[in-house]
């Protein structure tokens, strides 16, 4: 998967690192000698001047390891103003390039400046790049290029709305520590009579540095393309994305002596499991009715229907239940296992559902923090009442199995845990289809979740609480990007939703059979294939169709309306959309801004959004603030609890 020239360049590196003088104490290196045909007086041309003749590699396929810091210096920029060179890096991804006017040689300066065209022309036609990268040019002859020499130099090469900055420096002096610290070998060279020529021989370095100033690859003319130039930007940019993975989930490690399902670093070669069998797991119990009674912050009092009020023995019989594997018909399946606690209260690692046997369920397992607010149930809003809502899972043949209604109160009215329980929590009924669902609803309504960063910057007034790419995100959120339409925000408190359904396009997607495009899927620890979805597509059964609410109403306006999830929690809750088929927020957001997927019924709000790269970065930010402060006293409690061992 890895491509060789980095490992190659790596080794060259480290000699570099190593022998740090490498630059300065050996003699000069002619280009024409090292990177180019040795022989030839015309040499050929580097690799870099013509198309490509393979498939540059796919961008996050490889990895980029960080060859060492990015070294400061002082610099001029082209109006003659003193800067560090630093204040040129860290705000984006940036190619820097040493360079001088007059070079002659066809496989040094030159091939330099036509590939960073090259590339410029990719950047400024690619809106994902489009404000992520800075071209910088640096000559190395400081007596000759003056700045208003590189300006006129720059004019020749940058476009209108180009970030590309033609720098020199003040002096030979000024410049000798940055060559060296670069490991650039330059030397002047010199006539029969030892005078000082115009020219310099030195190697071809083009470098390609991130955001944290670390260098990430180091170009010489015989591999400096403009076609791998640019996969190892967008694979820098998308471990920038990575670097806030879905989080397996933000748990206090204090909360959790034993850990449960803790995944934290899996996306990582090194990865060693800190995961603890059900059995042994500790977890730490907590008063989950606290939740219910005053709800965190950002959210309103939790609507509980007259017939059903949450009490204390309701909600640990629920919690009783919810965990238990023995309410499925041969004992392995709870309803925890597809909505898990760690996992955001979803399943983050399939797309739609696996019940009893291994059986596909065709949609996404949602989550169920912040159910209890919910006025529709499922994605199709079929359901309007928890208490109606478990015994779908529980009658279902390819959820938990259970033939009837009666199966499972019996097998209930047999296990000896449970004895006297439903008695005592329902003012003497046993367990019977209502109670059964009245005690799971009354753990699933304190399950709320809230005082994220969001609620404490917009509802606790509390100015740091929010990044500012956050903040941002949130303005685009209620403004130009209309997200807020159907994910509503109100001014005391927030559900992120409108209780209502939609035509996104994603469910006429589905059915229709528009492939998706590549997608990276990571098979274990550090290792990540991208899937071609036509080579699946071709061993793999059909999915079943889904038509979302018509399939309930029969209405033809009603055709791929799925309701309006809320997103409090989102960033645990991935992969998202009814059918799992986007991965990542940032997925959701690309699809957002392209207008959703074209089709008769697409909801009006649904349009394309021309956000460029930043601006979608903030909204990820946004959606990643959404994160309640008590998720890991939940998740704590939810290992606590204790699982129905058959036995
Ligand atoms: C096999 C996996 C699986 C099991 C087991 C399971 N669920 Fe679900 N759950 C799902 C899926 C998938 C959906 C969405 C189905 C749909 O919309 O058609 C869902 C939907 C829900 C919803 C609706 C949430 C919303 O916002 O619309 C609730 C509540 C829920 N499940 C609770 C439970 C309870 C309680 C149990 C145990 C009695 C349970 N689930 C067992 C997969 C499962
Ligand atoms: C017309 C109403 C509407 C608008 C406008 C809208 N959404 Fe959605 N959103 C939905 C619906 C409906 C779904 C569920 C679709 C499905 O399940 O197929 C959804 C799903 C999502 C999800 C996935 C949640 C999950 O748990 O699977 C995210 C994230 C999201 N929207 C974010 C946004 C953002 C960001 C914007 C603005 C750029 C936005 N939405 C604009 C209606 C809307």
């Amino acid at each position: 998967m890895r491509r060789p020239a980095p490992r190659q360049l790596l080794a060259f590196l480290l000699m570099l690192a190593v022998v740090p003088s490498f630059a300065i104490a050996e003699p000069a290196h002619d280009a024409r000698v090292e990177d180019a045909e040795p022989t030839s007086s015309t040499p050929a041309k580097a690799p870099g001047w013509a198309p490509l003749g393979y498939d540059a590699p796919i961008p996050g396929t490889y990895e980029l390891p960080p060859l060492g810091e990015a070294a400061d210096g002082q610099v001029l920029d082209s109006d003659g103003r003193r800067h560090r060179l630093h204040d040129f890096l860290g705000d984006k991804i940036v190619v820097l390039s040493f360079v001088y006017r007059a070079c002659p040689d066809v496989n040094g300066c030159p091939l330099a400046s036509h590939v960073l065209t090259a590339v410029q022309k990719i950047i400024l036609d690619d809106p994902a790049l489009r404000d992520q990268v800075r071209l910088l040019s640096m000559s190395f002859d400081p007596r000759r290029d003056r700045p208003q020499d590189m300006r006129d130099y720059g004019l020749r090469l940058a476009r209108d709305g180009a970030d590309w900055k033609f720098l020199t420096t003040e002096s030979e002096a000024a410049l000798a520590p940055i060559l060296a610290a670069y490991g650039q070998s330059v030397r002047q060279e010199h006539d029969e009579k030892g005078q000082p020529l115009a020219t310099f021989s030195h190697i071809l370095r083009v470098y390609l540095i991130d955001r944290g100033k670390r260098i990430r690859n180091i170009y010489s003319s015989s591999f400096l393309h403009a076609d791998t130039l640019t996969s190892d930007i967008k694979t820098v940019l998308q471990e920038r994305e990575q670097a806030n993975p879905q989080p397996a989930v933000v748990l206090d490690a204090a909360m959790l002596p034993h850990g449960g399902d803790d995944k934290r670093g899996y996306e990582r070669a090194d990865y060693e499991t800190r995961s603890t069998s059900v059995a042994v797991a500790g977890g730490a119990a907590t008063d989950l009715l606290k939740f219910q009674v005053d709800p965190p912050l950002g959210l309103p009092p939790v609507p509980v229907p007259a017939d059903n009020p949450v009490t204390a023995a309701k909600v640990a019989l629920g919690r009783e239940l919810f965990f238990d594997r023995r309410l499925s018909r041969n004992n392995t399946i709870s309803c925890a296992m597809c909505h898990i606690p760690e996992q955001g209260f979803t399943s983050n690692e399939i797309a739609t559902a696996v019940g009893i046997e291994g059986r596909s369920v065709r949609r996404n397992a949602p989550t169920i923090y912040n159910a209890a607010y919910a006025e529709l149930l499922f994605h199709d809003g079929r359901e309007t009442r928890l208490e109606q809502q478990v015994w779908g899972p529980l009658l279902a043949s390819n959820e938990m199995g259970n033939p009837s209604i009666g199966y499972v109160l019996d097998k209930i009215v047999a296990l000896a845990d449970y004895n006297g329980r439903f008695k005592a929590a329902f003012a003497g009924r046993g367990p019977t289809m209502e109670t059964v669902g009245m005690a799971l609803a009354s753990y699933e309504r304190t399950l709320v979740s809230a005082n994220s960063p969001f609620d404490r910057w917009r509802f606790g007034k509390e100015a740091g609480a929010l990044t500012d790419a956050a903040e941002r995100g949130f303005r685009l959120f209620n403004g130009k990007a209309g997200c807020a339409g159907c994910h509503s925000i109100g001014e005391k408190r927030a559900l992120f939703t409108d209780q209502r359904l939609h035509n996104t396009g994603i469910g006429y997607r589905q059915t229709m059979q528009t492939p998706p495009r590549q997608q990276r899927v990571q098979l274990a620890p550090g290792n990540f294939v991208v899937i071609d979805p036509t080579v699946v597509a071709d061993v793999a059964a059909t999915p079943a169709a889904d038509l979302g609410r018509y399939e309930i109403t029969e209405q033809p306006n009603d055709r791929w309306k799925y309701k309006t999830p809320s997103l409090r929690n989102v960033a645990l809750t991935a992969p998202y959309m009814h059918d799992g088929s986007l991965a990542t927020l940032r997925d959701v957001v690309e699809l957002y801004d392209v207008g959703g997927v074209a089709n008769e019924g697409l909801d009006a709000a649904i349009k394309p959004l021309g956000l460029d790269a930043g601006e979608k970065q903030d909204l990820v930010a946004f959606l990643e603030s959404l994160t309640g402060g008590n998720v890991g006293v939940i998740v704590a409690d939810a290992i606590a609890a204790p699982i129905g061992d058959p036995r």
